[in-house]
């Protein structure tokens, strides 16, 4: 390769796998020369353009030229906050939406080899669904398929802080563990390629879904594919049903009106129940009382405040101050406390916002939600409220709030967050860099500063983020809360960053 261009014939390889595959260019051309050149070398071919030929007939050398272009690497509760929050919010809503006699069903897109899919029903049986559910389970890898069929694993596929939940499954034979027949029978195992217009459908199994799992795979397509693959994903679930993505994924609910639901530890998304009014797109009526607060939006405990930056170097505000609200906090004043403000909102209040939000008046909205409250913690709990309701509104309400409390890490934190949603990238950098300037400390402002920068595709500096994040968290007893990822341990959340980190190394090379 000279100058960063790939030789005749690789870069037709590359299209064709955009094409019918909806991969984007790689990053590292480098990296995807030496993939094609594996798969070639595997399928015995020297020339890259009798090799181009094969590929267009040839499922399996496709498929196998798929693995090295696409990382397969899946464990068991792999990202365990999603299965937490499935267990404690999504299935006990389904139950009370759906009624007992509901058949749950669910779909893991892009299932690899098969641990996601059977964790999620591994997970559906102890929640008592095992009599009515099925998990269907998808990917383009045919190999990938293969081995979820085989259902055989190493030590590799439990190497997760959660994968414990999955060995009363599993039987040992010597270094293998095999999946029980009793998980195996409830997934129903398919070849489905995402980016293609072969879903949502009843042959394809894929329709009427209350629970998705498409993650970690989205990162790999052009922004073409995930436009429509966010819209297929919308026509596939069932009213009130919820999608989650992974935590690299890029943000959905600009494609489709897909409802983003803010969590301590990232957003999911719900296509709104009917007639409930929710979402980007459509109108607010009629108004709804927000879902218990705690599940999905509680007031994170801010982080120990360090002694406030010299005057001359402090981040400008992003606005100017609003007119007529309390008196600004003093610096450092609310931070001290380390105490937890459960943030809730009479119904009178929860309707004056939304109504606020159906006039599209962000400014009366976060007035009536608390975020130009004096109290930081009340500030940064009403944007993560309103977050709920409607990012853009969340994001002007945080914007306002880092005025008042301009010394506030979370809030350049959270601002950060919801820029990132917006895919607002550079704007995100700098209110994570900003959020770090004010604590050099907090661990989950690494780890999004990785997250965006990785998404500019500057993967040395994500993954120097990613490590931070780890060190940061390996500094703390694994079981230890981290600040500002309320629930979240230290030593998952170092293991996250590890992962990610070692992704991005690999593929610099
Ligand atoms: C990193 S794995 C994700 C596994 C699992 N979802 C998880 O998060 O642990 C990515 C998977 O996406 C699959 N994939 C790539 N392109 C795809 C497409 N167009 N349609 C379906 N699956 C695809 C790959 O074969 C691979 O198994």
């Amino acid at each position: 390769m000279i100058g960063g261009v790939l030789p005749r014939g690789f870069k037709e390889v590359l299209a064709l796998v955009e094409e019918r595959a909806g991969l984007a260019a790689p990053s590292c051309l480098a990296a995807a020369m030496e993939g094609i050149q594996r798969a070639m070398a595997r399928a015995n071919q020297e020339d890259v353009d009798a090799y181009l030929r094969e590929l267009s007939y040839d499922n399996a050398l496709f498929d196998d030229l798929l693995t090295e272009l696409t990382i397969g690497e899946t464990y068991f509760f792999r990202t365990h906050e999603h299965f937490d929050h499935l267990r404690r919010v999504v299935l006990p809503e389904l139950r009370e939406r759906r009624g007992q006699e509901h058949l749950l069903r669910a779909w893991s897109a892009a299932c690899s080899s098969g641990e996601e899919p059977y964790s999620i029903a591994a997970l559906l049986m102890a929640e008592g669904w095992e009599e009515r559910m099925s998990v269907r389970a998808t990917d383009v890898s045919r190999t990938a398929l293969q081995r979820a069929q085989q259902a055989r694993y190493t030590d590799w596929s439990l190497r997760g802080p959660s994968a414990d939940r999955m060995r009363p499954h599993l039987k040992q034979e010597g270094r293998f563990y095999w999946l029980s027949p009793d998980v195996k029978r409830h997934v129903q195992l398919g070849y489905l390629n995402l980016a293609l217009e072969t879903w949502p459908s009843a042959e394809s199994g894929v329709w009427q879904l209350d629970v998705i799992f498409c993650r970690n795979v989205l990162i790999y397509f052009n922004r073409a594919t995930i436009e429509g693959v966010a819209r297929r994903l919308h026509a596939s679930l069932e009213d009130g049903g919820y999608l989650f993505t992974g935590p690299s994924d890029p943000p959905l609910a600009d494609y489709a009106p897909l409802e983003p639901v803010l969590t301590e530890w990232g957003v999911l998304y719900r296509k709104p129940p009917a007639g409930s009014g929710a979402g980007h797109f459509v109108p607010l009526q009629p108004l709804q009382p927000l879902p218990p607060l705690p599940a999905t939006v509680p007031a994170p405990p801010l982080p120990g405040f360090r002694p406030p930056p010299p005057v001359a170097s402090t981040p400008a505000p992003v606005r100017g101050t609003p007119a007529g609200g309390p008196p600004a906090a003093r610096p450092g004043e609310s931070s001290t406390s380390g105490t937890r403000t459960r943030f809730t909102l009479s119904v009178e209040a929860l309707e004056a916002v939304r109504a606020a939000l159906a006039r599209g008046d962000w400014r009366e909205a976060a007035r009536r939600a608390g975020a130009q409250s004096a109290d930081p913690e009340g500030a940064l709990a009403a944007v993560r409220a309103l977050a709920n309701l409607d990012p853009r509104a969340a994001l002007y309400a945080c914007e306002e709030a880092s005025v008042r409390h301009p010394l506030v890490a979370g809030l350049r934190y959270l601002e950060a967050l919801l820029l990132l949603g917006r895919a607002r990238l550079p704007e995100a950098e700098r209110s994570a860099r900003q959020a770090l300037y004010l604590e050099p400390g907090l661990a989950v402002g690494h780890l999004l500063l990785g997250h965006v920068l990785r998404r500019q595709d500057q993967a040395a500096a994500a993954a120097r983020a990613y490590r931070e994040a780890e060190g940061l968290c390996r500094k703390l007893p694994p079981e230890a809360l981290v600040p500002l990822a309320e629930g979240e341990r230290a030593g998952a959340l170092a293991d996250v960053a590890r992962d990610e980190a070692r992704r991005l190394e690999r593929m610099e090379g």
